[in-house]
């Protein structure tokens, strides 16, 4: 079977850091693979390394099955990157902007402007059509970008952090954009460090620490990695250190933190009542005035597998 992407042993080092420390992975065609990590975790210089862009120490990269080099311009035809950082002119109207990017790739006058529309739909932005870059909020500005890379409608499309730094509302579309691209038979990588994101559109998850995969599946399945079942959340005022400890003494507790009015019990695996944990708030006259529960998050299971949370 051929894959959309197969990454093999890649390894990339600056100097004495090991940025990227034998990464193998592959990305089935027709989904979104998330990569998720914390700052500098590698996820820029994996796809910069996929892409050619970087040279490596070792690896090998394929791409539909073919062998990807900075000289392999059949492939790179295919592939369509949206980078962490906006690279759009500043000189040219949004149309223009896409335009350009599509001319790179597209003779046909008539088709260009098809596909042009066609992005322009995708990430809405047909109110912009005549403006500067510089005319833009920070998320349209974002969305144009987006525009930019996908216009030669690629098959296989890397998108670096995407929504760092955006409204909701641009949030939103961006997240719909991509699954509609993978709908339409695209295959993508997805990088973030924002674990909502990552498991409200990605069909796999690799985690990534310090160049490396410390887990990856689907996000069902990471989270039956932590042992944590369930959290009960709290809203009061104040707990003494004292009752924390008395808490976290309860068997079918694991951990009890208290932090910004917020009193966080983890409850341990096959936990199927939390009635001793409310019979105990009683008895302390612990008086809340919210009380609910949480399935563990993507960010407890870096936290069981490194120690640390995911935006340290
Ligand atoms: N050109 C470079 N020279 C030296 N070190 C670098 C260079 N680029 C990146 N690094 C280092 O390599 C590691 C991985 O960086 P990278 O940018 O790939 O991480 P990232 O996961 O994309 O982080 P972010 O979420 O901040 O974008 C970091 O420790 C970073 O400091
Ligand atoms: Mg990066």
């Amino acid at each position: 079977m051929i894959h959309a992407l197969e990454v093999e042993g890649l390894v990339k080092e600056y100097k004495q850091l090991r940025a990227v420390d034998s990464l193998s992975f592959v990305l089935n065609e027709g989904e979104i693979l998330g990569l998720l990590g914390p700052n500098g975790s590698g996820k820029s210089t994996t796809i910069n390394c996929i892409l050619s862009l970087l040279r490596f120490q070792e690896g090998t990269i394929r791409i539909f099955g073919k062998e990807m080099s900075p000289k392999a311009y059949d492939i790179k035809r295919d592939i369509g990157v949206i980078f962490q950082d906006v690279a759009v002119f500043d000189e040219l109207t949004v149309w223009d902007n896409i335009d350009y990017f599509c001319g790179l790739y597209i003779r046909d006058r008539k088709q260009r402007r098809q596909y042009v529309e066609e992005a322009i739909e995708l990430v809405s932005i047909g109110e912009y059509k005549k403006f500067y870059p510089k005319q833009l909020s920070g998320g349209l500005l974002r969305r144009l970008n987006i525009a930019c890379g996908i216009v030669h409608k690629p098959k296989l499309l890397f998108f670096d952090e995407p929504t760092v730094a955006v409204d909701p509302q641009s949030r939103n579309s961006i997240l719909e954009s991509i699954v509609r691209l993978r709908d339409e038979g695209a295959s993508v990588i997805y990088t973030s460090h924002y674990m909502e994101e990552v498991e409200q559109i990605c069909d796999r998850i690799i985690i990534l620490d310090q160049g490396k995969i410390i887990a990856e599946g689907t996000a069902d399945s990471l989270k039956d990695l932590v042992k944590t079942e369930e959290k009960l959340i709290f809203e009061l005022r104040s707990v003494s250190p004292a009752q924390l400890e008395a808490l976290q003494g309860l068997s079918i507790v694991s951990a009890a933190v208290f932090e910004k009015n917020r009193l966080t019990v983890s409850l341990k695996e096959g936990t199927e009542t939390i009635a001793p944990v409310l019979e105990w708030m009683k008895r302390q006259k612990l008086r809340y005035s919210k009380v609910y529960s949480e399935r563990p998050t993507l960010n407890d299971v870096f936290l069981e597998l490194t120690g640390k949370g995911l935006r340290d």
